[in-house]
């Protein structure tokens, strides 16, 4: 059978925010923390943190229904759901599944994908290559987190940087030479242990002492992760340029995953971009994991800061560690 390879595109996107902010003034009454320390290491001021009854799926779904709005779509028309999520509301049935019962996508698989930050450009990468040979027409990809679940609220060192929320996005077929224009992906597994959550697998099966010793939450060595974010995010961004064929210098824009100011400000120096053309929102939500890129994309697009025609790249790194990035040519 011969193939024929469609140009595939992000046709509309959403995000979904909780309402609740929570400060670093806040978190200043609640761990040995000050709002200067956390703003001049991180460049985090604030975060959203969902109800106690919230669930990821929630957040997914309220997402969805926007990315599904802005690009005309209906849920009957999803070929396939993909959520990218560390913090899924249960080991199974997978997050997508729920999603795609809340959305009554009667037509969609359904999968959830555990790339960690990076999860959602997994997830473009995934869906663009159903599309590109016609086995999907339309995709939904959703990153979608409630890391507030996972939180140590008593550890300094991890408290302070994350936070909920979920972007989603609509991939379709789009004119030739447009859209997706490269995609990588990559892990380097035999550095997972300076990110983990250790508790509750097959590893280490929930019981009373794992949750006393508090393993059910984030683990993480910082200046670890750090060191491989600050490498690989310019790495990523040149490795996607080049397979595009494209330069550094004609890219319009960049979103970065929001994890840390000082990791994005390193990228943009070794990238020599101009700070001017990288997206930054962290300041107001902190690190959400994989929603980071999908919000941060939604809120540039409404901003008005990325045109038709604009060559985009998202970039991300990752638990894993994984790490992807992703070249566009903006088509709508
Ligand atoms: N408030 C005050 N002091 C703190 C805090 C805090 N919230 N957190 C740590 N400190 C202290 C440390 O205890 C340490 O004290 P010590 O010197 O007495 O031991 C001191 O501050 C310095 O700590 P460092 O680790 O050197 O601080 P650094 O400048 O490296 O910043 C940070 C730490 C912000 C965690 C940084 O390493 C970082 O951003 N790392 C990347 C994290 C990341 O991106 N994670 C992604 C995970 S997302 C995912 O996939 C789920």
């Amino acid at each position: 059978m011969n193939r024929i390879f469609k140009s595939v595109g992000i046709v509309g996107t959403g995000r979904c925010l909780p309402e609740k902010i929570l400060t670093n003034f806040d978190l200043e009454k609640m761990v040995e923390t000050s709002d200067e320390w956390i703003r001049t290491r991180t460049g985090i001021s604030e975060r959203r943190i969902s109800q106690a009854d919230i669930a990821t799926s929630d957040l997914a779904t309220d997402a969805a229904l926007k990315a599904m709005e802005d690009a005309g779509v209906t849920a009957g028309e999803l070929d396939m759901i993909i959520v990218a999520t560390v913090t899924p509301d249960t080991a199974f049935p997978s997050t997508a599944c729920i999603v795609q019962s809340n959305l009554n996508a009667v037509n969609a698989s359904a999968f959830d994908i555990e790339a960690a930050c990076t999860g959602f450009i997994y997830g473009l990468s995934i869906g663009e290559k159903f599309i590109s040979t016609g086995d999907a027409k339309t995709v939904l990809v959703i990153g979608a987190e409630t890391l507030s679940k996972i939180c140590n609220w008593d550890d300094r060192n991890t408290c302070v940087l994350f936070g909920d929320g979920a972007g989603a996005a609509i991939l379709k077929e789009v004119e030739e030479g447009e859209g997706i224009l490269a995609t990588l992906i990559g892990a380097e597994g035999w550095k997972g242990q300076v990110l983990t959550l250790p508790a509750g697998g097959s590893r280490m099966p929930a019981s009373v002492e794992t949750v006393k010793a508090g393993k059910h939450y984030i683990h993480m060595d910082g200046s670890e992760v750090y060191k491989f974010a600050v490498n690989i995010m310019p790495l990523a961004t040149q490795r996607v340029v080049k397979k595009a064929g494209l330069t550094i210098e004609e890219i319009d824009f960049l979103v970065p995953h929001q994890a840390n100011s000082r990791i994005v400000q390193a990228a943009a120096k070794r990238l020599k971009m101009d700070s001017g053309k990288i997206f930054v929102n962290l300041n107001k939500y902190g690190n959400m994991s994989s929603a980071s890129v999908p919000v941060a994309l939604d809120e540039a697009l409404e901003q008005g800061l990325i045109k038709k025609g604009d060559n985009v790249v998202l970039v991300g790194f990752g638990a894993g560690l994984t790490w992807g990035s992703c070249a566009m040519k903006w088509s709508k």
